[in-house]
């Protein structure tokens, strides 16, 4: 048969067209001397790299935690993880989800995008409320006790 339409053969499987996202999130608590403009400069860096290597996601700092959603390939991903885990300018990583699945990005226009910290003790209360790991949940509970007792002293030093 002429023009015999191939398409369906040829065309990649949904899989190809979109691989796997992996989805790492995690929480850390901000070493003595990190600050706003500690903050500031790894915004920078983020931005400039995180395009590269094809990851996008949020970075939550206030009441001396950071909360980082992270979402790219795999590898991208593990190797930033690697870089995270070794940075002096916080401690304690908590991770609280990681997932890996074919499905759309949440945040496709976000290098790395700063959200404030207002949200920070809903995100982990959230994120003790679902936790299924009793060991996750006292983490997450120890880190929103620091974040009081860091919001306490702020009011004091105010
Ligand atoms: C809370 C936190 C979040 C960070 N997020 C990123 C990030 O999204 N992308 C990135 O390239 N570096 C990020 N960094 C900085 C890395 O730890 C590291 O300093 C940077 O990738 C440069 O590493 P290199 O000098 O070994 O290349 C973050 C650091 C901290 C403390």
């Amino acid at each position: 048969m002429k023009n015999r339409n191939t398409a369906l053969s040829d065309e990649p499987t949904s899989s190809a067209l979109f691989p796997p996202l992996y989805n790492l999130v995690y929480c850390s608590r901000a070493t003595p001397g990190t600050n706003e403009a500690s903050v500031a400069r790894i915004l920078a860096t983020a931005q400039r790299w995180n395009p590269v290597y094809g990851i996008t996601g949020l970075l939550v700092f206030g009441g001396g935690i950071f909360f980082q959603w992270l979402e790219g390939p795999h590898a991208s991903v593990d190797a930033l993880m690697t870089k995270l885990r070794a940075d002096p300018r916080h401690e304690a990583i908590v991770l609280l989800s990681e997932t890996e699945e074919v499905r759309e990005r949440l945040f496709p226009d976000w290098a790395m995008e700063r959200v404030t910290a207002n949200d920070i003790r809903e995100v982990l209360l959230d994120a003790k409320n679902s936790a299924s790991d009793p060991q996750n949940a006292a983490a997450l509970e120890r880190l929103l006790v620091q974040l009081k007792s860091n919001e306490l002293q702020e009011l004091g030093a105010a």
